[in-house]
């Protein structure tokens, strides 16, 4: 698959199968990721790749914090709905910003790099015929999430990558043309 039809016909997927996805499988999307740019070369990721039962820690965590936010805890329902959310996909990659410095633009450049990450996941997976969606959500700033993936204070989530075999084939969300969203200088 050339680069322009892998990020063209690359979209979220949210309904997967819950077959597992092999090791190979994962860790060659990981590695696609770690040849984001980078300035400095800073590599200021971190990537927990959750499957089987590992998804239920994630998602009691989650629960707790929902719990927290509402000052009571969660009807036997509520919860289980909360836990099920991590069972969208049989695997989650989550992708963590490490900061290398204190100093605010390292940080956000960090960052950008971990996105750049991310989007290198998806594409990654897509020319492999898997399926992802990007997930951010109220799991990303949650103190009990953060503490369940070993969060330092600066680490920042970016993302949870949800991976599976597609079992959807969603239509693409139109984007506005290039020529809308291009500003030409000291071109003709
Ligand atoms: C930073 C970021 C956060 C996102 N968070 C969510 C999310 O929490 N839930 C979700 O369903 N999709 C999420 N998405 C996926 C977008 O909704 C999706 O990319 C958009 O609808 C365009 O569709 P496409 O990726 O198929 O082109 C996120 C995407 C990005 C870049």
């Amino acid at each position: 698959m050339n680069v322009a039809d892998a990020i063209r016909g690359r979209r979220s997927v949210g309904r997967v199968r819950q077959d597992g996805i092999s090791r190979e499988r994962i860790l060659r999307m990981v590695e696609a990721a770690t040849w984001a740019p980078n300035h400095k070369v800073t590599e200021p990721w971190r990537f927990v790749v959750i499957a089987g039962d590992a998804r239920d820690a994630l998602g009691e965590a989650h629960a707790d914090a929902v719990a927290r936010a509402n000052g009571s805890p969660l009807s036997p329902e509520a919860r289980s709905g909360a836990v099920a959310l991590t069972r969208r996909a049989p695997v989650i990659i989550v992708c963590i910003c490490t900061p290398s410095s204190d100093d605010p633009v390292v940080r956000r450049e960090d960052r950008d790099a971990v996105s750049a990450a991310v989007q290198n996941l998806g594409l990654a997976a897509h020319a492999d015929g898997l399926g992802t969606i990007w997930r951010t959500g109220l799991f990303v700033d949650e103190d009990e999430v953060r503490a369940h993936l070993g969060c330092a204070p600066a680490d920042e989530i970016v993302g949870f990558v949800y991976v599976g075999e597609p079992e959807e084939a969603p239509a693409a969300p139109p984007r506005r043309p290039a020529e809308e969203v291009t500003e030409w200088r000291g071109w003709d």
